[in-house]
């Protein structure tokens, strides 16, 4: 049997994840393959408090360090006690957004530097990478568009430029690790996109 893999799904706001990491369980499921489906910030009782507060709370407090280190405090929570216990009895692992997003969002949006990113990064996951990442790109105006009325967080509520800078640090963070991150056109169909998903893990399923 395949050991359990780690598979994080990022991209701006309003590219589909959810969607398609809904289609991943169903495909896995199909397989007979056990996973656990999880999120950033969030996945346990404490990363979600942070996520209810970094996301809905009184953002203006938080400088971009704090907004940081909250991540950074969630994920170190989230591997130490959902994520490599699954792994360890070899239950996959499905996450929306993880390391990648603290760069784009905290490091190459908000301003702090790249290296202390990923020097936290390092900390807070404990070498811990995923075995593949999907990123999924859209523009801002399809992306915008996708997100329409539903209740907006924090970064949700940003301007376009907020979510072109967003997509422009994900296709860079995407080009430094192209044997990890696949880049997938989030304006195809639905099944088009999960087409692509399905090819890249068809090895190990
Ligand atoms: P998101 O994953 O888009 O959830 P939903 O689809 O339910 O809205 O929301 C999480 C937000 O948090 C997203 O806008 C990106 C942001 N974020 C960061 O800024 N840094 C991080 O390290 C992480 C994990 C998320």
């Amino acid at each position: 049997m395949t050991k359990a893999k780690f598979i994080t799904f990022e991209g701006a706001d309003g590219t589909g994840k959810s969607t398609q990491i809904n289609l991943l369980g169903k495909y896995l499921e199909s397989k007979g393959i056990q996973f656990v489906i999880t999120r950033e910030p969030g996945g346990t009782e404490i990363g979600e408090i942070i996520r209810n507060w970094v996301l809905y709370g009184e953002h203006d407090q938080l400088k971009p360090q704090t907004e940081t280190l909250m991540m950074m405090a969630a994920r170190a929570f989230h591997v130490e006690n959902l994520i490599r216990p699954a792994l360890d009895e070899n239950i996959w692992v499905i996450a929306d957004r993880y390391t990648d997003a603290t760069t784009v969002y905290q490091g190459y949006a908000k301003g702090m530097s790249i290296e202390t990113i990923h020097l936290l990064n390092t900390i807070a996951t404990e070498d811990l990478e995923p075995d593949m990442t999907f990123l999924l790109d859209a523009s801002s105006k399809l992306g915008k568009g996708r997100i329409g009325s539903r209740q907006l967080d924090y970064f949700e509520k940003q301007s376009d430029s907020f979510y072109d800078q967003i997509r422009r640090g994900y296709v860079e963070v995407a080009s430094n690790s192209p044997e990890r991150i696949k880049l997938i056109k989030a304006d195809q169909s639905i099944e088009a996109v999960f087409a692509e998903i399905s090819s890249h893990l068809s090895p190990w399923v």
